[in-house]
C-alpha cells in the first residue's frame, strides 16, 4: 500500500486556517486530519462541527475527523453533514462500538476505530468487517507535539498480522517525524498524521521531506 500522508490541522496556525489548508492541499495529501475533542474526553477542546463546516468550502481535501468525544454517536451525523469523508471514533469513548461503526457507514462515509496506547488490538477482532481504518495513537491523545511511544512500533505490527485479510488502512498519529515515519512504515502503517512536523517551519519541504523519507 502506497503511503498517505494526513497533516494534522491542530498543528496549524488557528488565525491562519485557509491558507495553512491551502498550502498543504497543494502539497498533494491525501487528506486533512481534523481533531474534535471534548473537554471530557480528553482535556483540551477543539473543532466543533460547525467549524468543520465552514473549513468545507475553503477546499477540496478529503475530511478525516478523529473524535475524541464521549458518547460519539451524538455527534456523528452532524460531522458527516459537515463534510466528513471518514469518521474514526475511540474504542474506549463508545460502549456499543459495532452500533456506533454501523451508525457511521449509513450516512456512506468510511469508519474508523482510533486505540490509546493502552489499548489492546484484541478488541477490534469481531469488528474488523465494519472498518475501513484503524487508527494507532502513538501518544496519549488531547495534546500536538508530544513524543512517539517507542513501544507502537511492536502495535503496529500486531495489527497488520491481524488485518492482511482484510482492506483496512493502519494509520498512525502522534510525534510523527522524519525520524518516526519510516519506522512505522517499516512496521506496517500506511497513513502518517503529522501536525507539528507539518506547520513547524516551511510546510512545502516538511511534507515533501516527510513523502521521501518513507520512499
Ligand atoms: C492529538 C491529536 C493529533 C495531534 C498530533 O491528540 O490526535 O492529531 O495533532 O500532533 P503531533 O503530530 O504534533 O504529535
Ligand atoms: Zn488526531
Amino acid at each position: 500500500m502506497s503511503v498517505k500522508i494526513a497533516p494534522s490541522l491542530f498543528g496549524a496556525d488557528f488565525g491562519n486556517l485557509e491558507n495553512q489548508i491551502k498550502a498543504v492541499e497543494e502539497c498533494g495529501v491525501e487528506m486533512l486530519h481534523i481533531d474534535v475533542m471534548d473537554g471530557t474526553y480528553v482535556p483540551n477542546i477543539a473543532f466543533g462541527p460547525d467549524q468543520v463546516k465552514s473549513l468545507r468550502s475553503k477546499t477540496n481535501l478529503f475530511f478525516d475527523v478523529h473524535m475524541m468525544v464521549v458518547n460519539p454517536d451524538r455527534y456523528i451525523e452532524r460531522f458527516v453533514e459537515a463534510g466528513a469523508g471518514i469518521i474514526t471514533v475511540h474504542q474506549e469513548a463508545t460502549v456499543h462500538l459495532h452500533r456506533t461503526l454501523q451508525l457511521i457507514r449509513s450516512f456512506g462515509i468510511k469508519s474508523g476505530v482510533t486505540l490509546n496506547p493502552g489499548t489492546p488490538i484484541d478488541t477490534l477482532k469481531y469488528v474488523l468487517d465494519e472498518i475501513d481504518m484503524v487508527l494507532l495513537m502513538t501518544v496519549n491523545p488531547g495534546y500536538g507535539g508530544q513524543s512517539f511511544i517507542p513501544n507502537s512500533i511492536n502495535k503496529i505490527r500486531d495489527l497488520k498480522e491481524m488485518v492482511k485479510d482484510y482492506n483496512i488502512d493502519i494509520q498512525v498519529d502522534g510525534g510523527v517525524n522524519l525520524e518516526i515515519a519510516p519506522k512505522v512504515v517499516e512496521a506496517g502503517a500506511n497513513v502518517l498524521v503529522a501536525g507539528s512536523f507539518t506547520f513547524t517551519g516551511d510546510i512545502n519541504k516538511n511534507i515533501r521531506d516527510l513523502r521521501n523519507c518513507v520512499k
